[in-house]
């Protein structure tokens, strides 16, 4: 017989043993789930890149998050189909008082006033270049796109949202929205920022489900350069420094270690968002039967906690809220 001081698998004999030295442990509380509405009455369209996912029309949408709130689920975040005769290039449908996003906060709040919503700050959904910003001269310009966010985050807050999320990469709208949303009174009103968030291919399916594709050139001008971690910090640093309340790291997967710098360098909590494409991954291979999914499902949103997220944007959060502790 060895001679061991230590014998590590002694901890891991039993499930009770297991769960009492457990270092991480996924919650209901972490889930965020995001859903997509669209213009219109009793119609669902499932999103054929993301099985099991539907733009849903407001009424639909709203019996939809019954169901999940009483699943335990307290936070949604909303992305909105525009049709094509409501889209240009300065987004103006986007602070449309009377616009999807802000119609259906509003019947959200009133019908479900405990759910906590999250709306989505940027332009490609209303945009016809499918981009975050406003184009000028085959550019992405900042300062102008700005002005527009700023309304779009104020027509956000006064349908009642609690909380507004800039995804669109601009450089100081996060204080632009903060200083905005404190002159109109809004200072409950919370900022999630998309703080680093990559020019990624695995934003796919989302853009599929939003008709929201770039029609020219990519987001490599405005969205982070895949191999960079350090300038995640600086993004981060930046954007609490202007008023963030969340930061948050898109996409999860491939960038569990910026996840983790983020947490050890911060006091905010840390957000991610596990993307259309890592859903889509995971979907087709179950699909295939060459995964057992939801075993899939935990470890990968596990390994997204235990990188240091507090909250994770999920389109699984609906399928595996039965299977987590509340
Ligand atoms: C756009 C936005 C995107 C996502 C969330 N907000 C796509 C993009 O930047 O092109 C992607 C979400 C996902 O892939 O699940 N501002």
């Amino acid at each position: 017989m060895l001679k061991l001081p230590q014998r590590p698998r002694r901890l891991r004999r039993t499930e009770a043993i297991r769960a009492m030295t457990r270092e991480a442990t996924l919650t209901v509380d972490d889930l965020i789930y995001p859903v997509f509405v669209m213009e219109g009455e009793n119609q669902k369209q499932e999103i054929p890149s993301m099985p099991d996912c539907f733009r849903y029309t407001p009424d639909l949408l709203l019996e939809e998050l019954h169901t999940v709130s009483q699943m335990g689920i307290k936070a949604v975040a909303l992305f909105p189909l525009i049709p094509p005769e409501k889209k240009d290039n300065e987004g103006k449908e986007s602070y449309n008082p009377e616009g999807l996003i802000q119609s259906t906060v509003r019947r959200i709040k009133k019908e479900l006033p405990q759910l906590f919503v999250i709306t989505d700050v940027a332009l490609d959904p209303y945009s016809i270049y499918g981009h975050d910003g406003i184009v000028r001269d085959g550019e992405i310009v900042n300062d102008e796109t700005v002005e527009v966010l700023v309304k779009m985050a104020l027509s956000h807050a006064e349908a009642g949202a609690d909380m507004v999320a800039p995804s669109d990469m601009m450089d100081g709208r996060v204080g632009a929205i903060r200083q905005a949303l404190d002159a109109e009174g809004w200072i409950n009103v919370g900022i999630l920022a998309y703080s680093a968030k990559y020019a990624s291919a695995y934003y796919g399916p989302f853009r599929d489900a939003l008709d929201s594709a770039p029609q020219f050139g990519d987001k490599k001008t405005y969205q982070m350069d895949i191999a960079n971690a350090r300038e995640a910090l600086k993004e981060v640093a930046l954007d609490i420094a202007e008023g963030a309340d969340i930061v948050m790291v898109k996409p999860a997967l491939a960038y569990l270690d910026v996840i983790r710098r983020i947490k050890d360098n911060t006091f905010t909590p840390v957000a991610a968002y596990n993307v259309s494409g890592e859903y889509a991954m995971i979907k087709a291979a179950s699909q295939k039967g060459w995964l057992e999914e939801n075993q899939v499902i935990l470890e990968t949103l596990t390994s997204i906690k235990r990188a240091g997220a507090d909250l994770i944007i999920t389109y699984f959060a609906k399928q595996i809220a039965p299977l987590l502790p509340r």
